[in-house]
């Protein structure tokens, strides 16, 4: 008997995971895996420690890059996986809400209220950009926890565009695709200086 050999908990493996951090690869717009419909995860493999650790590793690389969001294609894993935390700290966003963390398998949208939410998005497979984006308002996403037990969250404005953002990704939508307005595409530099109000 190999007691070190048992399986980990998952908050034996969050003690782990810190130690041996892992800060993977974002794949950039132009790279199929960002164009490809993930897949959904079983119970089992949400519960696996590959599963697990993919998020470990996830939430390393979104808190490396300063990302309020990751879904799995953007570091190459084509799996319905999409980890969020918005922080009034961020250094990419100025936030006023309260803080979000969390994780969601299998996550599917449905739209609340479609009155349009405009919003100046950036992300990390689009580096150095912002764009004008407008989404539905109010959301409800259903989706499993790391536990794999079904859960929902409603959504309105800021929370909700980094939602529908992320699970877009799942689907392999980026943001660029919804641009209303070309002029409303900006390097981060312009962005702050003649977008900003
Ligand atoms: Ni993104």
């Amino acid at each position: 008997m190999h007691a070190h050999f048992l399986p980990l908990s998952w908050r034996e493996l969050g003690c782990r995971a810190e130690i041996i951090m892992a800060i993977l690869k974002v794949a950039q717009l132009g790279h199929p895996i960002l164009r490809r419909m993930a897949r959904d995860l079983t119970s089992d493999e949400i519960c696996s420690l590959e599963v697990q650790s993919l998020v470990n590793d996830m939430r390393d690389t979104m808190a490396e890059y300063g990302g309020v969001g990751l879904a799995a294609p953007q570091v190459h894993h084509s799996v319905r996986i999409a980890v969020l935390d918005i922080a009034p700290d961020n250094p990419r966003y100025e936030i006023k809400e309260s803080a979000v963390s969390q994780v969601l398998f299998n996550a599917r949208v449905t739209v609340l209220d479609d009155t349009p939410y405009g919003f100046w998005e950036g992300c990390l497979s689009v580096h150095g950009l912002r764009g004008y984006v407008e989404r539905p308002r109010r959301v409800r996403v259903d989706y499993l926890d790391v536990q794999a037990q079904p859960k929902s969250i409603e959504a309105e404005d800021f929370l909700a565009v980094v939602l529908q953002h992320e699970l877009d990704h799942l689907d392999g939508v980026l943001y660029v695709d919804k641009l209303a307005d070309p002029t409303k595409f900006a390097f981060l530099e312009e962005y702050a200086r003649y977008h900003v109000e």
